[in-house]
């Protein structure tokens, strides 16, 4: 190139170079590194290459762009515009050709690598380079004197075209082929799926194929199995889709449903076919919300714990119930979908994610894939709490990961008047700490109770996770309960909904909505196995404090940060740093599905994770134990004091103890 070659600078990347005259734009994006999409490889039939050219004179960029810097606008981009409408001032990128030095926007539509918005601020962004896409290819036509086969010259067409190489196809995919190019006229679209082990062509469509293509991010729990329904091209999430997982009717817990594979023969076989059965009907369903067929869903990514993804793929999960906890395999598998009975594209892929070690699992994987530990120069302590707590404690020089057997309490269960979280549940709890009062908030209303504008024929029907940790937060403040977890006599209480039951007391919250002796001790239990195994990762990591806290999972959204640290089932922290992240293993499925590099990275990621192990932990009984005052017998939580309701009740609640 020579300087009197046009310059052209491409916005916002900033990326400038020098080009011929006659080079297209999109060929000087390619030259030039630039992020501009095509399906048709520049045949002007996608629009996917669309630039907004900038005239005038650009100071910054030290250019003067006059409108002979791009060629005329030619028949194939009047026709586009003709046919599909081409926005004013946009430009086919495959078409205009540089004749002058020009300023060149790629708007995000146009970016093979656009990112997808994630609504929370500290989240890392989500770049788009889906392992299945479409291309558009023009296939060679058979001849006679070189003989070859239909998909040998499609595969070369692939690789001339798109530099894809070693493309391979399924059967189905095989027999539907040669009618394909021969309808198309030998051009065709085609989805590639270019993941381990090689790349593999899933569908043929004759011609131009405009449709989207799908994927589906799966994440599989003990109680609950989400879905997120994803656009491969934008990555727009089309459908969310939530079920119960039908396994608990064999047992609540992870642990009673591996001992009733290992108890009941053919029990693992129902455990498989009832979690694939709503894993399909999580498919049907959300194809049905999007509006599209479910034979357009050529993807799958499933994360779980380690229970949940044996017993998806079929495997019996004895092993994980008995020391030392071996999996049948601790890495990613690439698998049809069809395998996992998911009736999706017949030629569907499915990815799983790997796995951390036995008690934590591709859930865990997708959680540090989402929240990324590993990038965070603060350190940081992420919980994702659920029947099991899986727990990451990390900073860029490293991760440490454990699980914690919590149970189903922070879930209701095992709980006097506990129910799932869903209308008519108590969710929020404040208790007036000079009248011992309550009030509190259901789930489907949005009055607190002792506003007027509260209906007074709301049903109310038990309390849920979260309602019971404020519940027993907010007493621990109204001095209730005492730091061993002990609920007061109305005598010493001063408050008649303390009430005797058999030889402990329960407060009531609301007509017969009791919170008991046997409810704080439960809450207590659960709360201190997760702050014993954050504390334990803490002793791996030699420290005290956390910079940080990020509280996952669906239940940890809506956990009040200030209730679980009065309870202390996290350690202490900053308040304003702790920060609640949805369901983070769902979006590091979706990030999986989205970002081909993130599967290579969450797996070199989980090989990279020091997992420690709670059940042979000998401190870990210890932290148990200490963790079982609220908030805990020694650690000071030294941020609890600096707020301003807090400090005085808790100091009074440890006087009265001395
Ligand atoms: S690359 Fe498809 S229209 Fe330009």
């Amino acid at each position: 190139m020579t300087a009197t070659d046009p310059l052209v600078i491409f916005t916002p990347s900033g990326k400038r170079g020098r080009v011929a005259a006659g080079t297209t734009v999109l060929d000087a994006a390619r030259a030039l590194g630039v992020d501009l999409d095509s399906v048709c490889g520049g045949r002007g039939i996608c629009s996917r290459c669309q630039v907004a050219p900038a005239f005038g004179a650009f100071p910054k960029h030290g250019v003067t762009v006059t409108e002979a810097a791009l060629s005329p606008r030619n028949a194939v981009e009047d026709r586009y515009d003709r046919i599909r409408g081409l926005a004013p001032g946009r430009r086919l990128g495959c078409q205009a050709q540089i004749r002058g030095d020009v300023v060149l926007d790629v708007p995000p539509e146009s970016q093979v690598h656009r990112q997808v918005v994630r609504k929370r601020a500290e989240a890392r962004a989500i770049s788009m380079d889906p392992a299945t896409r479409l291309h558009y290819v023009e296939v060679a036509e058979p001849d006679m004197h070189e003989p070859s086969g239909d998909l040998q010259r499609l595969e070369s067409a692939l690789a001339g075209q798109w530099g894809i190489t070693g493309a391979t196809a399924d059967l189905g995919t095989l027999q539907a082929l040669q009618s394909a190019l021969r309808s198309g006229d030998w051009k065709v679209t085609v989805a590639v799926h270019r993941d381990a082990p090689q790349p593999r062509i899933l569908h043929v469509w004759p011609g131009y194929h405009d449709g989207a293509i799908h994927g589906l991010a799966i994440d599989v729990g003990s109680t609950t199995i989400a879905g997120h329904l994803c656009d491969l091209a934008t990555g727009e999430v089309v459908a969310s889709v939530g079920l119960m997982n039908p396994q608990i009717r064999f047992g609540e817990d992870l642990m009673s449903r591996v001992s009733y594979a290992m108890l009941n023969p053919g029990g693992a076989a129902e455990l498989t076919a009832a979690v694939r059965d709503a894993l399909d009907s999580l498919a049907a369903q959300a194809a049905a919300e999007a509006g599209i067929d479910p034979a357009l869903i050529l993807e799958a990514v499933i994360v779980g714990n380690p229970v949940m993804l044996h017993l998806v793929l079929g495997i019996d999960p004895t092993e994980l119930g008995q020391a030392p906890f071996a999996l049948a395999t601790a890495d990613a598998l690439h698998l049809r979908a069809g395998e996992l009975g998911l009736h999706l594209h017949p030629s569907a892929r499915a990815y799983v994610l790997p796995c951390i070690a036995g008690h934590v699992g591709a859930d865990a994987a997708a959680v540090a894939l989402s929240e990324s530990p590993q990038l965070s120069d603060d350190l940081m302590l992420v919980v994702d709490v659920g029947t099991n707590a899986e727990i990451l404690l990390g900073n860029r020089t490293r991760v440490l990961a454990c699980s914690s057997p919590t149970g189903p309490a922070f879930e209701g269960a095992q709980i006097s008047s506990g129910q799932r979280a869903a209308p008519g549940a108590i969710e929020r709890v404040e208790i007036d700490p000079v009248s011992k009062e309550p009030r509190f908030r259901v789930i489907g209303t949005e009055a607190w109770s002792d506003d007027p504008a509260f209906p007074p024929d709301t049903r109310i029907t038990g309390i849920c996770g979260s309602g019971i940790i404020e519940a027993i937060a907010e007493m621990r403040l109204a001095g209730l309960v005492d730091a061993s977890g002990l609920i007061g006599s109305a005598e010493a209480t001063g408050t008649d909904r303390c009430v005797p039951q058999g030889r402990t007391h329960a407060y009531r919250l609301h007509g017969d909505i009791l919170v008991t002796q046997g409810d704080v001790r439960a809450i207590q239990l659960a709360k201190s196995a997760l702050y014993a195994g954050a504390r334990l990762l803490m002793d791996a990591f030699g420290t005290d404090s956390v910079d940080r806290i990020v509280l996952a999972g669906a239940f940890g959204a809506h956990i009040s940060p200030k209730h679980a640290m009065i309870l202390g089932m996290i350690p202490d922290c900053d308040l304003a740093r702790v920060s609640s992240a949805g369901n983070a293993a769902g979006t590091g499925a979706r990030i999986a599905l989205l970002n081909l590099a993130a599967r290579r990275e969450v797996e070199a990621l989980v090989r990279g994770i020091h997992k420690v192990e709670t059940a042979i932990e000998p401190r870990f009984q210890e932290h148990f134990v200490a963790a079982n005052a609220i908030p805990h017998a020694t650690a000071p939580f030294p941020h609890l004091p600096r707020l301003p309701d807090v400090a005085f009740n808790l100091g009074e609640g440890r006087r009265r103890r001395r």
